[in-house]
């Protein structure tokens, strides 16, 4: 099937489709371990002439392996381009570092990743680039803080851990008036459940670790690109110029484990979010939980314009127990579900923003982005909805 045909697909059979191996007519394509290619006389010269990617030339440039994953994850993005990373954070560093230079500026939302708030708070300040946090589901904000060298406007397409579903049309329009690049994480969401290429993003940058992985046993991550104010060779620009120097490619072998993982997206988040919506729904009338938030309940704040861009509601959703003791005690006392890091995968995994991936971040700051102490972030996963229910009901009985 043609790239063009491909693209018209609907969006589950873009994330089953994978053409055959053209070697070996393998329906689940080869895994290409090798860090080093031989050379004749003739790819020597097209490498000498320039080619990059064309040609294999050594591991950290690139892989055959890692192609077929970008090509896949700009199939399910809607992209004209995929790089793909080592992890969700190289993807979101060497965007960023290849993207800016000293003396730009960046307009971010307040609620991120705890290590991508870091970054740009703690680390890119080192290299003379400032950023301003802001609210960017306020318009009025974000175009406050834009400044003439301001280059990037960044935010997730759900917040973590506010589940904040960012109106994107409006940011678009404002930043491509002033030449500025829009770059979005949709981790949370991932491109099942949004696509924010399709609503006029530039740049959107996944934890392929996530919800593309699935079962929590890979690290990666993907940049897609579809932007009519960066080069269309911007990625591969990227490439060669940050990826490369910064040495963060995706390992063939897990590049190999997130391309099967794609496969099976849609139907491991379609079931996720129907657990979570009722979930959702459960946590919201229950005497132990104060504040739920869910992009698909009736109280989350939400623009009508983000309910458009996201008619699925994702399979994260948080919910507030009072204080950082009590959402411990909770946790410690789930028996299906797993006290854990990360999300995204097919066990439910819960955590306690407060007192993980944000407890670097001063408790000021950590209240003004809107992370009490007693909120607890679920990711759902696919096991059965009312035996998750009776897990949490039983625990939360506790308090
Ligand atoms: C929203 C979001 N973006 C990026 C990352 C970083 O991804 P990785 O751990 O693959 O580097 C995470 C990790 O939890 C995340 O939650």
């Amino acid at each position: 099937m043609d790239n063009k045909k491909r693209r018209g697909l609907n969006f589950d059979s873009r994330a089953v489709y994978t053409p055959p191996d053209p070697a070996t007519k393998s329906i689940s394509p080869p895994i290409i371990m090798s860090s080093s290619f031989q050379y004749d006389a003739e790819i020597f010269q097209r490498i000498v002439d320039g080619a990059r990617k064309e040609v294999n030339i050594y591991g950290r440039c690139g892989n055959p392996s890692e192609y077929q994953f970008e090509e896949q994850m700009m199939m399910i993005e809607g992209g004209d381009a995929c790089l793909a990373t080592a992890s969700g954070m190289a993807a979101i560093s060497i965007t960023l570092l290849g993207l800016l230079k000293s003396g730009d500026h960046i307009v971010c939302d307040w609620t991120t990743y705890s290590s991508t708030h870091e970054m740009l708070d703690h680390r890119l300040t080192d290299y003379n680039i400032e950023t301003t946090f802001v609210d960017t589901a306020n318009p009025e904000a974000v175009k406050a803080a834009i400044r003439p060298n301001t280059k990037v406007i960044y935010f997730e397409t759900i917040a973590n851990p506010s589940m904040k579903v960012a109106a994107i049309p409006p940011l678009v329009e404002m930043a491509h008036e002033r030449g500025i690049v829009v770059i979005c994480d949709n981790t949370f969401a991932s491109p099942y459940v949004m696509r924010p290429l399709e609503w006029g993003v530039d740049i959107v940058v996944e934890s392929a670790t996530k919800f593309i992985g699935g079962h929590s046993d890979v690290i990666g991550g993907s940049i897609c690109m579809k932007s009519d104010i960066l080069p269309a060779d911007f990625l591969e620009q990227i490439r060669w110029n940050t990826m490369v120097k910064l040495g963060a490619p995706l390992a063939p072998f897990n590049a190999w484990m997130l391309s099967r993982g794609i496969q099976t997206l849609s139907v491991r988040l379609e079931r996720a979010c129907k657990t979570a919506a009722k979930m959702a729904r459960h946590f919201e009338g229950h005497n132990k939980v104060g504040r739920v938030w869910y992009p698909g309940l009736e109280s989350h704040p939400q623009h009508e314009i983000a309910k458009a861009q996201m008619p699925k509601f994702g399979a994260m959703l948080t919910f507030d127990v009072g204080d950082g003791d009590r959402a411990l005690k909770v946790l410690d006392n789930l028996e299906l579900s797993c006290f854990s890091a990360s999300l995204g995968g097919v066990r439910s995994t819960t955590q306690i923003p407060a007192l993980m991936a944000f407890l670097d971040i001063p408790k000021e700051e950590r209240l003004e982005m809107g992370i009490s102490d007693g909120m607890i972030r679920l990711s759902v996963g696919l096991e059965d909805a009312d035996d998750l229910i009776a897990d949490f009901d039983a625990a939360l009985a506790l308090l």
